[in-house]
């Protein structure tokens, strides 16, 4: 941690950001227009590299609204091969930095039969369905604790903001509960049925191994999924990687103007 704090701060000056963003598939662009410092992730001690096409890997420093703020620019997948300790590190490095509150955002698929693709939900909980626990091994207890509570991951001061700026804009934004999978698979079908029964609105494969360490680590977190498509099942159409690019694009100017209304907000 050291290695990775000491490496960040020649770059950024000691730059103290408040806001920390994670830009999910294809949503990156705000880090590219607000941008004061970016810095690759290939380039940071203990940061491991971003693998998938639509995903940059760039962690980015700048100022937004007279905020101070850190955005990863794109995100490390479970499913690319990377522990779940490397894919939390960066939230880690973003509570050392100061980081207070924490907007995660994400593409995923409409589990819910009345979300449409191109809406946007905020997260109000999640389901762990990855198989695995971002925690699991020793405990930081300079962080967390050992046992952390998890009854209010995500932060209702935060939803109130996301959904007074989704008003302004003239944005329905649902609120709804995301699973988590470990990908790379799409769903099947049968596996969409019960993620609907279990009580899920919408399913990805991100968001929560960042959530849970976030939340651990004290900091205030914001979730919120762009839906790119009908998880499986619910349309006759095949699920591609490319599908998600495509909806995400088009709805990328005003996911950008949500996430700054937030930003100001804060
Ligand atoms: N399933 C899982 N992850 C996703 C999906 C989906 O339908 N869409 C975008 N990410």
């Amino acid at each position: 941690m050291k290695d990775t704090l000491d490496y960040i701060d020649v770059f950024t000056d000691s730059f103290a950001p408040e806001i920390g963003i994670v830009l999910g598939s294809g949503l990156g662009e705000l880090a590219d227009e607000y941008s004061i410092q970016s810095i690759p992730y290939a380039q940071i001690p203990g940061f491991t590299k971003s693998t998938v096409p639509g995903h940059k890997g760039n962690l980015v420093f700048a100022e937004i609204h007279n905020k101070k703020v850190v955005m990863m620019q794109g995100r490390n997948h479970f499913y690319e091969g990377h522990s779940m300790q490397d894919i939390t590190y960066p939230i880690k490095v973003m509570k050392k930095l100061g980081v207070k509150h924490l907007i995660i955002t994400n593409a995923a698929g409409a589990v819910n039969k009345s979300y449409r693709p191109g809406d946007f939900m905020i997260i109000t909980d999640h389901i762990n369905f990855m198989g695995t626990n971002p925690l699991i091994g020793d405990n930081d207890n300079s962080l967390g604790e050992r046992f952390p509570d998890m009854s209010e991951i995500y932060n209702k001061n935060l939803i109130k903001r996301a959904d007074a700026a989704s008003r302004i804009l003239g944005i329905n934004l649902k609120h709804g509960v995301y699973i988590a999978v470990s990908g790379p698979t799409y769903e099947t079908p049968a596996e969409v049925k019960m993620f609907r029964s279990m009580g899920a609105d919408a399913v990805g494969m991100s968001t929560v191994p960042e959530a849970t360490v976030a939340h651990y680590c004290g900091i205030n977190v914001l979730g919120i999924s762009c839906i790119s498509n009908f998880a499986s099942g619910i349309s006759s159409n095949k699920l591609s990687h490319e599908e998600v690019i495509e909806i995400t694009d088009k709805v990328k100017p005003q996911f950008k103007e949500l996430l700054l209304l937030i930003i100001k907000s804060l």
